[in-house]
């Protein structure tokens, strides 16, 4: 019985209260206590998960007898709670981004390296069935060698400042729609096509959010080791485009495309053929796969070393959109 405490109850903590709930049925882990600077919010999430301990500072849960903690801050203050929960030697599952800087990504690699804990990156997508089946369908070489790769996530936001909040600055957002909603078809692109990514070219903009620092929307092309280009595709000013789907990835002998459980292979110059499969919720697998990782000490599906790349790529984009050129990843 894994022990665990939530730092951060706001909007994606709800989501993640229910994978917690699902897995305390199971017996195998129990949130003990919960902690937001909003004290209201983590009474209410430790309500729900049945938790003794309510508090608004993250330092005492760190205290606390619980082995791990699920970090759900705001994103400027993730490096200060990994390493803080890394020098109390608590496990971590850290909400995206990992981090907002180099060096920020360099402390945490340092106190994990010091403390032996286990982080894990709480990149949720990888959790949808049509995302592994397709990771799974590459390596065993369906669409032979990866050529071209898209990953897509978008969605029109109205809200008031109060409701942007954090998000609305650069200095604690880090950036805008990329480095938020932007960083999940990030990983998405890393995770499938799978190779070294080695060069960057970003085009930003804000079309539609004058109440943000950041940009609204990007659209970033990834030249990888091997020779395969992907395009990452996200915006907070429309809709996800008509003909797009979260993920197509095209090879040499074909391609495959796909959203949460609905998967297609289309083999070259065939018609596409859907394969069926269960849909799951991402955020319970991940909690669930967090605890089994901690249970069986293995590795997650993906680290921090994992969150670091998606960093560069990122990081990447924003000096390629500033300085107007194409950006190496060393
Ligand atoms: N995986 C996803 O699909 C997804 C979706 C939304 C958000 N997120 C990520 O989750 C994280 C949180 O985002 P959110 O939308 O839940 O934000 P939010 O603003 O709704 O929640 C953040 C919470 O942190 C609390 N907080 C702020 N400073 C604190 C401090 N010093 N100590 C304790 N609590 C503090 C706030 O009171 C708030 O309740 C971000 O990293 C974000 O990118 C992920």
């Amino acid at each position: 019985m894994i022990k665990v405490g939530i730092i951060g109850c706001g909007i994606i903590a709800q989501a993640h209260a229910k994978g917690w709930a699902q897995i305390q049925m199971e017996g195998k882990a129990q949130v003990l206590a919960t902690c937001d600077a909003d004290r209201g919010r983590a009474g209410l999430v430790a309500e729900k998960l049945g938790a003794d301990a309510v508090y608004d500072r993250w330092e005492d849960v760190l205290r606390s007898d619980v082995q791990a903690v699920d970090i759900c801050l705001p994103h400027f203050l993730h490096r200060d709670a990994i390493v803080a929960a890394a020098e109390a030697g608590k496990h971590v599952m850290i909400e995206k981004p990992l981090c907002l800087s180099l060096k920020e990504a360099e402390d945490i690699r340092e106190a994990k390296q010091k403390s032996g804990i286990t982080i894990m990156c709480a990149h949720n997508q990888l959790f949808h069935p049509a995302v592994g089946h397709a990771r799974k369908a590459i390596e065993e070489g369906r669409i032979g060698k990866v050529l071209s790769a898209r990953t897509v996530d978008c969605f029109h936001i109205s809200r008031t400042a109060e409701q942007w909040g954090w998000r609305a600055k650069v200095a604690t957002a880090g950036g805008g729609c990329l480095i938020d909603t932007g960083y999940h078809p990030s990983y998405l692109l890393l995770y499938l096509v799978g190779a070294r990514p080695m060069a960057v070219a970003a085009m930003n903009g804000n079309y539609a959010q004058p109440m943000i620092e950041g940009e609204d929307s990007a659209n970033v092309l990834v030249r990888f080791e091997g020779g395969a280009v992907g395009n990452i595709f996200t915006s907070w000013a429309w809709d996800v485009p008509g003909s797009s789907w979260q993920f197509q990835v095209t090879g040499e002998k074909g391609q495959m495309y796909g959203r949460g459980s609905r998967f297609f292979f289309k083999p070259l110059k065939s018609e596409p053929i859907e394969e069926s499969m269960t849909p799951v919720d991402a955020f319970e697998a991940e909690v669930a796969h967090f605890v089994a990782c901690l249970e069986g000490g293995t590795r997650p599906l993906q680290t921090e070393e994992d969150g670091i790349t998606v960093l560069k790529v990122i990081l990447a984009a924003y000096e390629s959109n500033q300085e107007q050129k194409v950006v190496q990843i060393t």
